[in-house]
Protein backbone atom coordinates (compact mmCIF):
# COMPACT_ATOMS: atom_id res chain seq x y z
CA UNK A 1 0.00 0.00 0.00
CA UNK A 2 2.96 2.31 1.18
CA UNK A 3 4.69 1.42 -1.89
CA UNK A 4 1.68 1.92 -4.48
CA UNK A 5 0.96 5.31 -2.86
CA UNK A 6 4.89 6.40 -3.26
CA UNK A 7 4.87 5.78 -6.86
CA UNK A 8 1.63 7.26 -7.92
CA UNK A 9 2.56 10.68 -6.43
CA UNK A 10 6.42 10.51 -7.11
CA UNK A 11 7.72 11.88 -9.81
CA UNK A 12 10.04 11.23 -12.71
CA UNK A 13 13.25 11.12 -10.67
CA UNK A 14 11.96 8.20 -8.06
CA UNK A 15 12.38 4.66 -9.84
CA UNK A 16 9.58 2.67 -11.22
CA UNK A 17 7.50 6.18 -11.02
CA UNK A 18 5.70 8.10 -13.70
CA UNK A 19 6.93 9.99 -16.10
CA UNK A 20 5.93 13.27 -16.75
CA UNK A 21 5.25 15.21 -20.29
CA UNK A 22 7.91 17.50 -21.41
CA UNK A 23 8.04 21.32 -21.23
CA UNK A 24 4.45 20.59 -19.43
CA UNK A 25 3.01 20.18 -22.72
CA UNK A 26 0.59 17.43 -23.77
CA UNK A 27 0.00 16.83 -27.61
CA UNK A 28 -2.97 15.20 -28.56
CA UNK A 29 -5.22 14.27 -31.78
CA UNK A 30 -9.00 13.56 -30.92
CA UNK A 31 -10.65 10.54 -32.59
CA UNK A 32 -13.34 10.97 -34.66
CA UNK A 33 -16.23 9.42 -32.28
CA UNK A 34 -15.67 12.22 -29.88
CA UNK A 35 -15.25 14.62 -32.59
CA UNK A 36 -17.92 14.36 -34.54
CA UNK A 37 -20.75 14.79 -31.60
CA UNK A 38 -20.74 17.71 -31.06
CA UNK A 39 -21.59 18.03 -27.24
CA UNK A 40 -18.98 15.69 -26.32
CA UNK A 41 -16.53 17.73 -28.17
CA UNK A 42 -17.47 20.87 -26.54
CA UNK A 43 -17.20 19.11 -22.97
CA UNK A 44 -14.00 17.60 -23.99
CA UNK A 45 -12.63 21.10 -24.97
CA UNK A 46 -13.55 23.11 -22.17
CA UNK A 47 -12.00 20.38 -19.78
CA UNK A 48 -8.98 21.17 -21.84
CA UNK A 49 -9.26 24.81 -21.71
CA UNK A 50 -9.88 25.17 -18.28
CA UNK A 51 -6.92 22.19 -17.44
CA UNK A 52 -4.45 24.75 -19.19
CA UNK A 53 -6.23 27.79 -17.69
CA UNK A 54 -5.77 26.83 -14.11
CA UNK A 55 -2.83 24.64 -14.38
CA UNK A 56 1.04 24.86 -16.10
CA UNK A 57 -0.28 22.10 -18.09
CA UNK A 58 -1.22 22.65 -21.69
CA UNK A 59 -2.60 21.23 -24.47
CA UNK A 60 -1.69 21.16 -27.49
CA UNK A 61 -3.07 19.93 -30.85
CA UNK A 62 -0.52 17.08 -31.81
CA UNK A 63 1.83 18.17 -34.86
CA UNK A 64 4.83 15.96 -35.30
CA UNK A 65 5.40 14.76 -31.40
CA UNK A 66 6.05 11.07 -31.33
CA UNK A 67 4.74 10.50 -27.79
CA UNK A 68 1.39 12.07 -27.85
CA UNK A 69 -2.42 11.05 -26.59
CA UNK A 70 -5.62 9.91 -28.40
CA UNK A 71 -8.72 10.85 -26.71
CA UNK A 72 -11.31 7.95 -27.09
CA UNK A 73 -14.09 6.33 -26.12
CA UNK A 74 -13.04 2.38 -24.63
CA UNK A 75 -14.30 0.22 -22.15
CA UNK A 76 -16.43 1.14 -19.05
CA UNK A 77 -13.55 -0.85 -17.21
CA UNK A 78 -10.73 1.54 -18.00
CA UNK A 79 -9.60 3.68 -16.39
CA UNK A 80 -10.82 7.88 -17.06
CA UNK A 81 -8.46 10.94 -18.05
CA UNK A 82 -4.83 8.81 -18.05
CA UNK A 83 -3.30 12.04 -19.08
CA UNK A 84 -0.90 13.31 -16.09
CA UNK A 85 1.91 10.30 -17.31
CA UNK A 86 3.19 10.32 -20.55
CA UNK A 87 3.36 6.48 -21.36
CA UNK A 88 5.40 6.69 -24.79
CA UNK A 89 4.17 7.04 -28.11
CA UNK A 90 0.60 6.68 -28.93
CA UNK A 91 -1.56 6.96 -25.69
CA UNK A 92 -5.28 6.07 -25.96
CA UNK A 93 -7.11 7.91 -23.27
CA UNK A 94 -10.64 6.84 -22.00
CA UNK A 95 -12.97 9.81 -22.62
CA UNK A 96 -15.85 8.07 -23.61
CA UNK A 97 -18.83 6.85 -21.25
CA UNK A 98 -18.74 8.21 -18.01
CA UNK A 99 -15.61 10.28 -18.25
CA UNK A 100 -16.74 13.09 -19.84
CA UNK A 101 -20.99 13.80 -20.14
CA UNK A 102 -22.03 15.71 -23.09
CA UNK A 103 -22.75 19.09 -22.04
CA UNK A 104 -25.98 20.47 -22.06
CA UNK A 105 -26.79 23.34 -23.70
CA UNK A 106 -27.24 25.99 -22.85
CA UNK A 107 -24.94 25.22 -19.80
CA UNK A 108 -23.67 28.68 -18.21
CA UNK A 109 -21.21 26.96 -14.92
CA UNK A 110 -19.93 23.39 -15.28
CA UNK A 111 -17.57 21.64 -12.98
CA UNK A 112 -14.79 19.77 -14.25
CA UNK A 113 -11.77 19.08 -11.92
CA UNK A 114 -12.33 19.52 -8.62
CA UNK A 115 -9.42 21.30 -6.28
CA UNK A 116 -8.01 17.57 -5.52
CA UNK A 117 -7.60 17.12 -9.29
CA UNK A 118 -6.28 20.29 -9.45
CA UNK A 119 -3.73 20.08 -6.95
CA UNK A 120 -2.58 16.62 -8.07
CA UNK A 121 -1.64 18.30 -11.76
CA UNK A 122 0.14 20.91 -9.57
CA UNK A 123 1.93 18.65 -7.85
CA UNK A 124 3.32 17.13 -11.05
CA UNK A 125 3.51 20.29 -13.22
CA UNK A 126 4.33 22.88 -10.87
CA UNK A 127 3.66 26.52 -12.19
CA UNK A 128 7.05 28.76 -11.21
CA UNK A 129 7.16 30.04 -8.79
CA UNK A 130 4.40 28.40 -6.57
CA UNK A 131 5.20 25.88 -3.79
CA UNK A 132 3.72 22.38 -5.41
CA UNK A 133 1.00 21.42 -2.90
CA UNK A 134 1.10 17.45 -1.87
CA UNK A 135 -2.00 16.10 -3.22
CA UNK A 136 -4.13 15.80 0.65
CA UNK A 137 -5.22 11.90 0.35
CA UNK A 138 -8.53 12.88 -1.96
CA UNK A 139 -9.57 10.71 -4.81
CA UNK A 140 -8.79 12.57 -8.17
CA UNK A 141 -10.78 11.78 -11.50
CA UNK A 142 -7.22 11.03 -13.17
CA UNK A 143 -6.90 7.56 -14.18
CA UNK A 144 -9.32 6.54 -12.30
CA UNK A 145 -12.09 3.85 -13.46
CA UNK A 146 -16.09 4.69 -14.38
CA UNK A 147 -15.57 8.18 -13.19
CA UNK A 148 -18.89 10.55 -13.00
CA UNK A 149 -17.07 13.28 -11.18
CA UNK A 150 -15.90 14.69 -14.56
CA UNK A 151 -19.19 15.32 -16.02
CA UNK A 152 -19.69 18.64 -17.84
CA UNK A 153 -23.35 19.23 -16.13
CA UNK A 154 -24.57 22.44 -15.36
CA UNK A 155 -24.42 24.03 -12.22
CA UNK A 156 -27.37 25.25 -10.00
CA UNK A 157 -27.37 29.06 -10.21
CA UNK A 158 -28.62 29.57 -6.81
CA UNK A 159 -25.54 27.71 -5.40
CA UNK A 160 -22.67 29.64 -7.10
CA UNK A 161 -20.41 27.89 -4.34
CA UNK A 162 -20.75 24.36 -5.87
CA UNK A 163 -19.64 25.04 -8.62
CA UNK A 164 -16.39 26.76 -8.27
CA UNK A 165 -15.05 26.42 -11.68
CA UNK A 166 -16.46 27.76 -14.78
CA UNK A 167 -15.31 27.19 -17.98
CA UNK A 168 -16.27 28.08 -21.14
CA UNK A 169 -15.48 26.69 -24.91
CA UNK A 170 -14.58 30.68 -25.57
CA UNK A 171 -12.93 32.33 -22.88
CA UNK A 172 -13.67 36.28 -23.90
CA UNK A 173 -12.45 37.52 -20.69
CA UNK A 174 -9.77 40.09 -20.51
CA UNK A 175 -6.47 38.99 -19.05
CA UNK A 176 -3.50 41.00 -19.31
CA UNK A 177 -0.05 40.00 -19.31
CA UNK A 178 0.79 39.85 -15.52
CA UNK A 179 -2.38 37.34 -14.94
CA UNK A 180 -2.72 33.91 -15.43
CA UNK A 181 -6.34 33.40 -14.64
CA UNK A 182 -9.46 35.12 -15.94
CA UNK A 183 -12.03 33.71 -13.13
CA UNK A 184 -10.01 31.62 -10.20
CA UNK A 185 -8.43 32.26 -7.02
CA UNK A 186 -8.18 30.05 -4.74
CA UNK A 187 -8.44 31.94 -1.29
CA UNK A 188 -11.07 33.43 0.52
CA UNK A 189 -12.34 36.78 -0.04
CA UNK A 190 -14.12 38.61 2.79
CA UNK A 191 -15.63 42.31 2.04
CA UNK A 192 -13.70 45.57 2.55
CA UNK A 193 -16.41 47.94 4.76
CA UNK A 194 -16.45 51.18 4.33
CA UNK A 195 -17.40 53.76 6.87
CA UNK A 196 -17.25 57.70 7.02
CA UNK A 197 -16.50 60.21 10.15
CA UNK A 198 -17.52 63.44 8.83
CA UNK A 199 -16.61 65.61 12.25
CA UNK A 200 -14.40 69.01 11.19
CA UNK A 201 -10.65 68.25 11.94
CA UNK A 202 -11.28 64.27 11.53
CA UNK A 203 -12.99 63.72 8.05
CA UNK A 204 -11.79 60.78 6.94
CA UNK A 205 -13.35 57.59 4.86
CA UNK A 206 -11.88 54.59 7.17
CA UNK A 207 -12.14 50.60 5.32
CA UNK A 208 -11.04 47.48 6.59
CA UNK A 209 -11.76 43.91 6.43
CA UNK A 210 -11.83 42.86 9.78
CA UNK A 211 -15.55 43.15 11.25
CA UNK A 212 -13.89 44.05 15.02
CA UNK A 213 -12.14 47.02 13.46
CA UNK A 214 -14.77 48.23 12.14
CA UNK A 215 -17.37 48.02 14.79
CA UNK A 216 -14.75 49.67 16.95
CA UNK A 217 -14.92 52.92 14.08
CA UNK A 218 -18.28 52.65 14.38
CA UNK A 219 -18.89 53.36 17.94
CA UNK A 220 -16.19 55.77 18.06
CA UNK A 221 -18.18 58.18 15.54
CA UNK A 222 -17.59 56.73 12.13
CA UNK A 223 -21.07 55.87 10.12
CA UNK A 224 -21.43 52.94 8.01
CA UNK A 225 -21.07 52.92 4.54
CA UNK A 226 -21.90 50.43 1.89
CA UNK A 227 -19.45 47.95 1.49
CA UNK A 228 -16.92 48.54 -1.71
CA UNK A 229 -16.57 45.08 -2.71
CA UNK A 230 -14.40 41.99 -1.86
CA UNK A 231 -10.93 41.89 -1.21
CA UNK A 232 -8.81 38.14 -1.17
CA UNK A 233 -7.45 37.26 2.18
CA UNK A 234 -4.42 35.13 1.05
CA UNK A 235 -1.64 36.38 -0.94
CA UNK A 236 0.50 37.38 -2.89
CA UNK A 237 1.19 33.80 -4.45
CA UNK A 238 -1.62 31.88 -5.46
CA UNK A 239 -2.44 28.92 -7.41
CA UNK A 240 -4.41 30.30 -10.15
CA UNK A 241 -4.26 33.66 -9.59
CA UNK A 242 -0.79 35.50 -10.52
CA UNK A 243 -0.90 39.15 -10.33
CA UNK A 244 -2.58 39.44 -6.78
CA UNK A 245 -1.10 42.84 -4.81
CA UNK A 246 -1.23 43.75 -1.14
CA UNK A 247 -4.02 46.55 0.04
CA UNK A 248 -1.50 48.54 2.34
CA UNK A 249 -3.41 50.53 5.25
CA UNK A 250 -1.73 53.84 6.44
CA UNK A 251 -2.58 56.32 9.04
CA UNK A 252 -1.51 59.66 9.05
CA UNK A 253 -2.22 60.67 12.78
CA UNK A 254 -2.02 64.61 12.70
CA UNK A 255 -4.16 65.05 10.00
CA UNK A 256 -6.24 62.04 10.58
CA UNK A 257 -6.26 60.20 7.34
CA UNK A 258 -6.14 56.72 6.57
CA UNK A 259 -4.50 56.03 3.11
CA UNK A 260 -4.67 52.53 1.11
CA UNK A 261 -2.13 51.57 -1.89
CA UNK A 262 -0.69 49.01 -3.41
CA UNK A 263 2.02 50.36 -4.32
CA UNK A 264 5.14 49.50 -2.49
CA UNK A 265 6.83 52.86 -3.10
CA UNK A 266 4.26 54.69 -2.77
CA UNK A 267 3.79 52.95 0.59
CA UNK A 268 7.26 53.87 1.03
CA UNK A 269 7.35 57.65 0.28
CA UNK A 270 3.84 57.64 2.80
CA UNK A 271 5.57 56.27 5.62
CA UNK A 272 8.67 59.03 4.51
CA UNK A 273 5.90 61.87 5.04
CA UNK A 274 4.91 60.87 8.49
CA UNK A 275 2.01 57.95 7.49
CA UNK A 276 2.55 54.83 9.71
CA UNK A 277 1.80 51.28 8.55
CA UNK A 278 -1.17 50.05 9.89
CA UNK A 279 -1.40 46.74 7.88
CA UNK A 280 -2.05 44.65 5.18
CA UNK A 281 -6.16 44.84 4.64
CA UNK A 282 -6.36 42.10 1.80
CA UNK A 283 -5.41 41.65 -1.67
CA UNK A 284 -6.62 43.02 -5.10
CA UNK A 285 -5.22 42.45 -8.73
CA UNK A 286 -3.56 44.76 -10.73
CA UNK A 287 -5.33 44.11 -14.10
CA UNK A 288 -8.86 42.89 -14.06
CA UNK A 289 -8.18 39.23 -14.04
CA UNK A 290 -9.26 36.12 -11.18
CA UNK A 291 -12.88 36.92 -11.26
CA UNK A 292 -11.80 40.58 -9.76
CA UNK A 293 -13.19 43.50 -12.28
CA UNK A 294 -14.72 46.36 -10.23
CA UNK A 295 -12.00 48.98 -10.29
CA UNK A 296 -11.17 50.76 -6.99
CA UNK A 297 -10.98 54.33 -8.18
CA UNK A 298 -8.89 56.58 -5.58
CA UNK A 299 -9.66 60.13 -5.17
CA UNK A 300 -7.58 62.44 -2.83
CA UNK A 301 -9.32 65.95 -1.10
CA UNK A 302 -6.67 67.97 -0.53
CA UNK A 303 -8.62 70.38 1.83
CA UNK A 304 -9.97 67.79 4.11
CA UNK A 305 -6.64 65.41 3.55
CA UNK A 306 -9.07 62.73 2.82
CA UNK A 307 -8.70 60.09 0.81
CA UNK A 308 -11.72 58.43 -0.93
CA UNK A 309 -11.95 54.39 -2.64
CA UNK A 310 -15.24 53.74 -4.35
CA UNK A 311 -15.80 51.03 -7.18
CA UNK A 312 -19.52 52.75 -7.46
CA UNK A 313 -19.36 53.80 -10.89
CA UNK A 314 -22.17 56.42 -10.15
CA UNK A 315 -20.12 58.09 -6.96
CA UNK A 316 -16.42 58.07 -9.26
CA UNK A 317 -18.78 60.11 -11.93
CA UNK A 318 -19.93 62.46 -9.52
CA UNK A 319 -17.10 63.10 -7.53
CA UNK A 320 -15.06 63.71 -10.90
CA UNK A 321 -17.73 65.93 -12.62
CA UNK A 322 -19.19 68.09 -9.73
CA UNK A 323 -17.07 70.66 -7.51
CA UNK A 324 -16.58 67.73 -4.42
CA UNK A 325 -13.42 68.51 -3.56
CA UNK A 326 -11.62 65.36 -4.95
CA UNK A 327 -9.81 65.24 -7.52
CA UNK A 328 -9.30 61.63 -9.06
CA UNK A 329 -5.70 59.67 -8.79
CA UNK A 330 -6.04 56.59 -10.37
CA UNK A 331 -7.07 53.08 -10.51
CA UNK A 332 -5.79 51.49 -7.29
CA UNK A 333 -6.55 47.72 -8.44
CA UNK A 334 -9.23 45.47 -8.82
CA UNK A 335 -11.81 43.75 -6.05
CA UNK A 336 -14.06 40.97 -6.32
CA UNK A 337 -17.85 42.05 -6.61
CA UNK A 338 -19.07 38.79 -5.28
CA UNK A 339 -17.41 36.42 -2.88
CA UNK A 340 -16.70 33.41 -4.55
CA UNK A 341 -14.38 34.45 -6.95
CA UNK A 342 -15.59 32.94 -10.59
CA UNK A 343 -19.21 33.99 -10.51
CA UNK A 344 -18.45 37.53 -12.21
CA UNK A 345 -17.41 35.50 -15.14
CA UNK A 346 -21.03 33.63 -15.27
CA UNK A 347 -22.27 37.89 -15.64
CA UNK A 348 -19.54 38.76 -17.87
CA UNK A 349 -19.97 36.31 -20.09
CA UNK A 350 -23.52 36.24 -20.67
C1 LIG B 1 -5.92 7.48 2.40
O1 LIG B 1 -6.53 6.68 1.39
C2 LIG B 1 -6.43 5.29 1.60
C3 LIG B 1 -6.98 4.58 0.37
O2 LIG B 1 -8.25 5.06 0.03
C4 LIG B 1 -7.18 4.92 2.90
O3 LIG B 1 -7.08 3.53 3.14
C5 LIG B 1 -6.56 5.70 4.06
O4 LIG B 1 -7.28 5.45 5.24
C6 LIG B 1 -6.54 7.20 3.75
N1 LIG B 1 -5.79 7.89 4.78
C7 LIG B 1 -6.24 8.98 5.38
C8 LIG B 1 -5.33 9.61 6.37
O5 LIG B 1 -7.34 9.49 5.12
C1 LIG C 1 -15.51 31.49 -30.23
O1 LIG C 1 -14.24 31.55 -30.85
C2 LIG C 1 -14.27 31.46 -32.25
C3 LIG C 1 -12.85 31.39 -32.76
O2 LIG C 1 -12.05 32.35 -32.12
C4 LIG C 1 -15.09 32.62 -32.82
O3 LIG C 1 -15.17 32.54 -34.22
C5 LIG C 1 -16.49 32.61 -32.22
O4 LIG C 1 -17.20 33.74 -32.66
C6 LIG C 1 -16.43 32.60 -30.71
N1 LIG C 1 -17.76 32.44 -30.15
C7 LIG C 1 -18.23 33.20 -29.16
C8 LIG C 1 -19.61 32.88 -28.68
O5 LIG C 1 -17.59 34.07 -28.64
C1 LIG D 1 4.49 52.93 -7.84
O1 LIG D 1 4.67 54.24 -7.45
C2 LIG D 1 5.84 54.84 -7.96
C3 LIG D 1 5.99 56.21 -7.30
O2 LIG D 1 4.78 56.90 -7.33
C4 LIG D 1 5.73 54.91 -9.47
O3 LIG D 1 6.89 55.49 -10.02
C5 LIG D 1 5.55 53.52 -10.01
O4 LIG D 1 5.33 53.54 -11.40
C6 LIG D 1 4.37 52.82 -9.33
N1 LIG D 1 4.34 51.42 -9.73
C7 LIG D 1 3.23 50.84 -10.20
C8 LIG D 1 3.37 49.41 -10.54
O5 LIG D 1 2.19 51.46 -10.34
Amino acid sequence: MFLLFCCIWAKTTAAGCISVWPSMTVPFVVDPVIEDDSERIIALDNALAHLSRVTCLSFIQRTKEKNFIIFTELSESLPCWDVLSMKGGEQMVNVGGNCLEPVKLPATVTRIFSDCDLQKVQYLYPCPGILPVRPSNCTSIFNRVNNVAASVVPCETEDPDSCPYPTYRNNTLPVGSACSSACDYSGRLLPLLRSFNPRIGVFDHFYTTDTVTDATMTSNGYDEEDPVGYLGMEGPADAFCTCLRPLFRLFHPVINNHFYTSNETERAGAEALGYKFERIEGYCTSEPACGAYMPLSRFFAPLMSDHLYTTAVEEATVLKNTFSGYGFERVECYLWQYETANRACETLLH
